[in-house]
């Protein structure tokens, strides 16, 4: 039995960051993780995996395509068993990275899966079966989301597979329906119809990736059509039949009507993710979860005395650099410190093409909230840099307040956006007025210009469109 001053249980992107947080700030502090690398969802089978494998398809589709009108005569052939193992190399690698700064930073690495056995103690059963039982102050939970289920639609990551399951698929899909137009359906339907799929997404409500500012979607979705994905919307599956060689997915729409069947070969069941807290013996200390998780009360802290909660298992958005920065916040509390996260400015990002990616409030929120607001849009077309890589698709649009001028939003649509958001969630995090990004000198050629251009579109002295 050891003594530590915090235990962390889960080793994702909330877990670790807690954890080095913790070994920097000098308390003894064990990571237990049961998987057997760390990471979590999001280095295991989540944003790495997903990434390598949009970057991997994105530069076959545009070998495949674009590269002739550039002077550049190629004839790409797809080795899907390479581009798969590039992926597993990144993966591997980054997560023994994890290993690395764990050790670094004099985490202990409690092998097996933790459960919560009654204040301040927690147990690890490891791979043999055997338990321990170790003492904390505090104890983190961190233990993360897992893929949501659908009554009717088996996931046997065979024919009807999951997220982890469509990183893997071993042949190109003839035809891959995906159930769910949100962020892993629309990035992972974008890899396989790069490689050659036929892509039909089926969605419950009537627009694309909810919440997300309706004028960015409206052209999300418009791109995405434009490079051949099917969607059909308002549709609610009804059921879906296996076979060896495929699935017969039915579903109707939502508002009543006749039944339609679909067939494919493979189908990707996304309709969003869970918090994850089996077997965590959170009744030894009397906590009890909801629907979106571990509940923290008070700046992470739940109802128990000494047992915080972080990352996808709490309420929020599910992402990673949210757990992350809940990570730090909760062990500098721990420490006797001020953490602090500012739920206002967490960017999101989808990394398909063109990527999209948004910080703070869209102008539905806005509207709703009553505040009086201007609007500044650029478009790439009218982007030098945009123009001559012949990457002209999409815009950004940044949203002020219309009394202090004070950014509120930024909406973006456009190749690298992912890049090029963290400039205003900057700003925002200092509280910039449109005027301050107007008046800040941006190197030309470059896309960032756009950036610039549409916060001088509030004042309507936009110069280059
Ligand atoms: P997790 O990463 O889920 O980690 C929890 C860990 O806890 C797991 O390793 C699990 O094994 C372990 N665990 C659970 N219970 C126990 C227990 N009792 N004992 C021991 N260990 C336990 N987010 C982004 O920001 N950007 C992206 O590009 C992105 N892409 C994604 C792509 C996909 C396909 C998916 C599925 C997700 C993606 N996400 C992305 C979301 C991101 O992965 C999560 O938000 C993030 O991993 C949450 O971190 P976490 O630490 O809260 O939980
Ligand atoms: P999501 O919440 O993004 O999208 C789910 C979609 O499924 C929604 O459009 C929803 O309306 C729809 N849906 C729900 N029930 C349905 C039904 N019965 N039939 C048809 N459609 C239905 O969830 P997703 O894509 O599964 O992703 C889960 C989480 O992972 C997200 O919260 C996201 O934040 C995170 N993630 C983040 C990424 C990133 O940051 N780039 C990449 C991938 C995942």
């Amino acid at each position: 039995m050891a003594q530590y001053d915090v235990i962390i249980i889960g080793g994702g992107p909330g877990g670790y960051n807690a954890a080095i947080r913790a070994g920097q700030l000098g308390l003894k502090v064990a990571l237990v993780e049961g998987r057997a690398t760390l990471g979590g969802t999001c280095l295991n089978v989540g944003c790495i995996p997903s990434k390598a494998l949009l970057h991997a398809s994105e530069l076959y589709e545009m070998a495949s395509k674009d590269f002739a009108s550039l002077g550049i005569d190629v004839s790409p052939k797809l080795n899907l068993p390479q581009m798969m193992a590039q992926k597993s190399e990144s993966v591997t690698a980054l997560t023994k990275g994890i290993e690395f700064l764990m050790k670094k930073n004099k985490v202990e690495w409690l092998k097996g899966w933790g459960k919560i056995a009654g204040p301040g103690k927690v147990s690890v059963k490891a791979a043999d079966g055997t338990e321990t039982v170790h003492d904390a102050k505090d104890i983190v939970i961190a233990t993360g989301s897992e893929p949501s289920g659908l009554p009717g639609v088996t996931v046997d990551n065979k024919r009807i597979v999951d997220s982890t399951g469509a990183l893997a698929i071993p042949e190109v899909p003839k035809h891959l329906i995906v159930i769910g137009a949100g962020v892993i359906g629309l990035e992972l339907g974008s890899v396989w119809r790069r490689l050659g799929a036929k892509v039909t997404v089926v969605e419950y409500l009537d627009r694309i990736t909810p919440g997300m500012d309706t004028e960015t979607a409206t052209a999300f979705q418009k791109a995405l059509t434009k490079q051949g994905m099917e969607f059909r919307l308002g549709a609610k599956v009804t059921g879906a039949k296996t076979s060896k060689t495929g699935v017969d997915l039915t579903y109707g729409p939502v508002a009543g009507g006749a039944a339609e069947t679909i067939s494919a070969d493979y189908v990707l069941l996304a309709i969003g993710r869970r918090p994850y807290t089996e077997g965590l013996g959170l009744e030894s200390v009397g906590v009890v979860p909801d629907k979106r998780g571990v509940i923290a009360n008070d700046h992470f802290k739940t109802s128990a005395k000494g047992v915080w909660v972080i990352g996808d298992v709490t309420s929020g958005p599910m992402l990673a650099h949210k757990a992350e920065d809940e990570a730090v916040a909760c062990i500098e509390l721990i420490a006797g410190k001020a953490g602090h996260v500012n739920y206002d400015i967490i960017p999101g990002v989808i990394y398909t093409f063109p990527e999209v990616a948004t910080v703070g409030k869209t102008e539905e929120e806005l509207k709703a909230a009553g505040v009086a607001y201007k609007v500044g849009k650029f478009p790439f077309l009218a982007n030098s840099r945009a123009k001559v890589n012949h990457e002209a698709e999409g815009f950004v649009k940044i949203l002020a307040d219309a009394k202090t001028d004070r950014i509120l939003g930024a909406h973006l649509i456009g190749p690298s956006v992912s890049e090029m958001i963290a400039e205003y969630a900057v700003a925002m995090e200092f509280s910039a007025s449109s005027e301050d990004v107007a008046r800040t000198c941006h190197p030309h050629p470059t896309r960032s210009e756009a950036l610039r251009q549409a916060a001088m579109g509030v004042e309507g002295w936009t110069m280059q469109a």
